[in-house]
């Protein structure tokens, strides 16, 4: 039983590099695809490519007024797999008038990255900041119907495209009160972030969802036990939250402490993910640098960092700070290095919260370059249906489950299915019959391994509608994928 269709020539692609220089466009991969003989100890040089070793990533804000200097391009590319909009997915980017939505630059900073094979952070959607002028004249009930309605049109705009979304921004106040930040929202009641939480859950079921905020980095300040206790509260009653960020702006007056791995290790004990979402250190202590990689690598749910910014000349705080990795000349700063060699000592260790390998459960299975998800196309049952990526969305055609027999399930009981073992062979669904053409390893790197053949599940492409096959290993994000569990 279970001889299916042998590999079928139809299905075979041309190689993968011919894609990939294609959809990256950048020469410098050809040669890192070539080199997949690398020793798996060699250190990494790049700051993506170093967390990656851990399952983490590594991002950087992007400004899209910025996208024409190639000096800040070509270091955002080739060190950064994660972006982040600086301003262009704000409020008042992305409604300039009520009802009225322009998602242009966000747009541009979104292309950017995932044409270049980046995930995205959605940044943000509920703040007291940076709303335009028709918000901040609102309160009360319109002001609260305004806040779901934007929630709606950006998620919507950008459903099952985003790796999370900071959904609530700054919420709490400075200080000592450990209470909540007055503010217009605040003021249309208690409630508000909860509701903005619960719409978002629904606008787009495949991101995860952040409460975002700025001195929440030391454990023993009142701002820091507030947050922590509305995250504790919302696990408790199933309000759905799915992260924290730690914006972690370092400076004088809120300077890092020894203590902030106890704050990431306490959040991520409540059942959340924390990423550190907005980094930057005034003065750019490369000893300082270094103790926050290895707070966020100490603990399996931290999941990746974010520097607010390319180079000194590019920070929100001005040259003068010294804040980020590269100076203004686009050179790499000491800080660079230690983040870098910190990175690197990590090695390879799984992030198991994250793993299906040790959690099992359903939930998509979403491609780092595409952002799309694995999909069973017109959610038909019929064995050897070719799957494909299709943007993700919550239909039993993407809802995978991994099996302790190394499975990985859909509908119950149709299994992924490698139809050959060789480059280009088709992988599609076909009942579930304990082949080992059926079975999978999960990596922690995000590849994920036929059992039979030793070759990985890629997508020939990016789009909607590119088709997986099987493909020789070789590290790229074609080849990596996450999993959003239900
Ligand atoms: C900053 C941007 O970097 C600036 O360009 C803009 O003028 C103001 O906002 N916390 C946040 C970010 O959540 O959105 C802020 O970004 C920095 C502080």
């Amino acid at each position: 039983m279970g001889m299916k269709a042998s590999p079928s020539s139809a299905h075979g692609r041309p190689g993968s590099l011919r894609r990939i220089v294609g959809a990256v466009g950048v020469a410098g991969v050809v040669a890192t695809a070539l080199m997949t003989a690398a020793p798996a100890d060699a250190a990494a040089s790049t700051l993506a490519a170093a967390a990656q070793q851990s399952g983490r990533y590594f991002g950087t804000a992007i400004a899209a007024g910025r996208l024409g200097d190639q000096t800040y391009t070509t270091i955002a590319n080739r060190e950064f797999d994660m972006i982040t909009a600086e301003n262009e997915m704000k409020i008042d980017a992305t409604e300039p008038n009520r009802g009225q939505f322009n998602f242009s630059a966000g747009d541009r900073v979104y292309n950017w990255a995932v044409q270049n094979g980046k995930r995205v952070r959605g940044h943000t959607l509920a703040w007291h900041s940076q709303q335009p002028g028709w918000m901040q004249a609102l309160s009360g009930s319109s002001l609260r119907q305004a806040m779901i309605n934007h929630i709606n049109g950006v998620m919507g705009h950008y459903r099952g495209k985003i790796y999370a979304w900071d959904v609530v921004n700054e919420a709490y106040a400075d200080g000592n009160s450990g209470g909540r930040r007055d503010s217009n929202l605040q003021r249309t009641g208690n409630d508000w972030i909860e509701v903005a939480f619960r719409t978002a859950r629904a606008a787009d079921p495949s991101a995860k969802l952040c409460y975002n905020d700025y001195n929440i980095d030391n454990w023993n300040w009142a701002k820091t036990q507030g947050v922590y206790n509305m995250v504790r509260d919302f696990k408790q009653r199933g309000v759905p939250i799915d992260c924290v960020g730690l914006q972690s702006h370092f400076n004088s007056n809120s300077p890092y402490n020894s203590n902030y791995r106890t704050t990431i290790q306490s959040f991520a004990a409540l059942g959340v993910d924390v990423q550190i979402t907005e980094l930057d250190i005034q003065g750019g202590s490369a000893t300082t640098y270094a103790n926050v990689v290895n707070d966020c690598l100490a603990v399996p749910r931290c999941t990746g960092i974010t520097v607010w910014g390319v180079r000194d000349s590019d920070s929100w705080l001005g040259a003068g700070a010294s804040p980020l990795l590269f100076d203004g000349n686009g050179n790499k700063k000491a800080a660079y290095n230690s983040v870098l060699n910190a990175l690197n000592n990590a090695g390879p260790s799984p992030t198991p919260t994250t793993s299906p390998t040790q959690n099992p459960g359903a939930g998509q299975i979403r491609g780092v370059a595409s952002g799309r998800c694995v999909d069973v196309p017109n959610a038909t049952t019929t064995d050897g249906t070719q799957l494909q990526l299709w943007d993700c969305h919550s239909n039993s055609n993407q809802q995978w489950s991994s099996t302790s027999a190394q499975e990985i399930r859909v509908y119950g009981n149709r299994c992924l299915d490698a139809a050959g073992t060789g480059n280009g062979a088709k992988v599609q669904i076909y009942s579930c019959w304990g082949g080992d053409n059926q079975k999978w390893r999960l990596n922690p790197d995000g590849s994920i391994v036929g059992v039979q053949s030793g070759l990985c599940l890629d997508a020939a492409g990016t789009g909607n509608g590119a088709q997986l096959q099987l493909y020789s290993c070789w590290g790229g994000n074609n080849q990596k994928w996450t999993w959003n569990r239900a």
